[in-house]
């Protein structure tokens, strides 16, 4: 059964964040690309916000068998996907992102943002990432920095505060990582303003059966920054998911 490699975006973006990483794809590998749901303009999911709901929609995605690739948020749904929906997981790749829960100041820094979007609105989202995402202060300033605030506004502040919520109340996910039995892969820019590679390097060798790919001179943004390598690496994990090795 040829697995279906599923792109998953991370905050406060869409799935038009994957389109460079697409378009360098091998055009045989099958693609989906979702807007997580909230992260599309309409209604939060209900209840309280959580990750697990965003898992349970990748399990309703068409394809028997899943290779998962979550960039920094994405990352933490797709371990929450990875946890609940096993069976369906042929292949997971963590790009710019960690397994770990949020700290207690981080989770105060993600009400405090949630309580300026609602006051201020999607650009405010787009502003707090923005000097974080690229691999320097230019980046925000190009196309790239363009795309991300035209995201969050496709977003909108209620896609964005259930999302910065979720991600708060997130268990930590180092032992799904670690005893993963699919393929697995990290892929990381050394220049990672908001992982440091060193916590990327660290947490990708828990889990010994993972393949570590650094993109160097690369920031948290790598699938903007550097959207040939990372489909490079997205294919190679593809196909060792779709030749079922291990
Ligand atoms: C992201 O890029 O998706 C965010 O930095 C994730 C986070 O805030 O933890």
């Amino acid at each position: 059964m040829t697995p279906t490699l599923v792109l998953v975006h991370g905050f406060p973006l869409d799935h038009a964040m994957w389109d460079g990483v697409r378009a360098a794809l091998d055009p045989r590998i099958p693609v989906l690309a979702p807007d997580l749901p909230g992260c599309d303009g309409g209604r939060a999911p209900a209840g309280a916000p959580s990750l697990d709901r965003w898992a349970d929609a990748l399990a309703a995605l068409p394809g028997e068998r899943l290779v998962v690739a979550g960039m920094s948020m994405g990352g933490y749904a797709a371990l929450a996907f990875a946890e609940r929906h096993p069976g369906r997981l042929a292949g997971l790749a963590l790009v710019a992102t960690h397994p770990y829960a949020d700290t207690d100041e981080q989770k105060a820094g993600r009400a405090a943002l949630i309580a300026k979007i609602r006051e201020g609105g999607a650009a405010v989202a787009a502003e707090a990432m923005m000097g974080k995402l690229f691999r320097d202060a230019e980046g925000g300033r190009t196309g790239e920095g363009v795309a991300v605030r035209a995201a969050a506004e496709r977003v909108g502040v209620e896609g964005l505060c259930y999302a910065l919520a979720a991600m708060a109340a997130r268990p930590d996910r180092t032992r799904v990582w670690s005893s993963l039995s699919a393929p697995a892969m990290v892929i990381h820019g050394d220049a990672d303003a908001i992982v440091p590679a060193a916590r990327a390097r660290a947490y990708a060798a828990l889990n010994p059966r993972a393949t570590y790919v650094e993109l160097p001179g690369v920031g948290h943004h790598s699938p903007a920054e550097s959207p040939a390598a990372v489909a490079n690496a997205l294919a190679s994990l593809w196909n060792q998911a779709a030749s079922g090795e291990l």
